[in-house]
């Protein structure tokens, strides 16, 4: 039988022990703080930002949400970034992207202190991440691996492959897997025979950004298949969503798999906090 599973309560589970940690501090005093900046009108960041503002404060903590016109400047944007950065308040500040095309992704992020930096983007952590180094660890991958670890326990020696080489998602995936000791494959759109590259694996995580794409010939007998991808698309006239692999051909061969929606997304705003509570605890000795 194919394990289905379950991010949403896994989530839930993590949002409770955050919110247990927030309680006890808050008796010491500390409210871990979130800051969230929103730039411009993007229909799925609003919706994003609108979640993350909803179980930030369901855990207890402080959430200030930032949301500034599209026009903004870049001037305007750093020097909010340079305000967050020196409010002892803020322990976590994340910058909604994609940004508007006049705004330079990379110097924004760059500007956030690497210790408030909840997403793990900034140059500082993603070299402490590659080289084994206590960092801030991405919140989608790192919701990724605490999923893998449930299932598995130990993840030493598996065939990892992981479809997809984004900064925010791939990259950091591998890195995690490698450091877990895994024997990882980053494959992408460019990969010779990616069919049978993804049957060589034991873990196969997809994070192409295209429905679908991943089915049940890409996956080996028994495979954990992890599904990163949250795809709108129109099917029977209605609006639908769906992950990156074609879960009905994928489930039938893997041993276990996460569904879309209920998988990885419920991971990354439960990650989220827990970076924020981290990066609290660690500003607090
Ligand atoms: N846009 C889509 N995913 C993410 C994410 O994980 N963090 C931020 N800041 N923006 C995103």
């Amino acid at each position: 039988m194919t394990k289905v599973i379950d991010g949403k309560a896994f989530a839930a589970k993590v949002r409770a022990e955050v919110a247990t940690h927030v309680a006890a501090l808050k008796e010491k005093g500390i409210v871990p703080g979130l800051a969230v900046v929103l730039v411009g009108e993007d229909p799925a960041s609003k919706v994003y930002v609108k979640n993350k503002h909803a179980s930030t404060v369901e855990v207890g903590m402080n959430s200030y949400e930032h949301r500034l016109d599209a026009a903004t400047s870049e001037a305007d944007l750093l020097a909010l970034i340079d305000k967050l950065n020196a409010d002892p308040a803020v322990h976590g500040i994340l910058v909604q992207l994609p940004l508007p095309g006049h705004l330079n992704s990379e110097l924004v992020i760059n500007r956030i202190d690497p210790a408030k930096d909840v997403d793990g983007f900034h140059i500082s952590n993603v070299g402490l991440l590659g080289t084994g180094q206590k960092s801030m660890v991405p919140c989608t991958p790192l919701g990724c691996l605490m999923m893998l670890r449930d299932h598995h326990g130990s993840l030493a020696g598996l065939n990892a492959v992981v479809v997809g080489r984004s900064n925010i998602v791939g990259k950091p995936m591998a890195q995690l897997l490698l450091g877990d000791s895994c024997t990882v494959t980053i494959a992408h759109s460019r990969t010779k025979d990616l069919a049978a590259v993804c049957r060589g694996a034991d873990i196969l995580v997809a994070a192409v950004g295209r429905p679908e794409m991943i089915t049940g010939d890409f996956v080996k007998p028994g495979a954990t298949v992890i599904d990163v991808g949250i795809n709108r698309i129109e099917r029977d006239g209605k609006g639908k969503i769906v992950g990156d692999v074609h879960y009905e051909s994928a489930a039938a061969v893997a041993g276990a798999i996460t569904p879309v929606p209920g998988g990885v997304g419920p991971m990354t705003i439960a990650c989220l906090l827990a970076n924020t509570l981290t990066a609290c605890c660690r500003s607090n000795g």
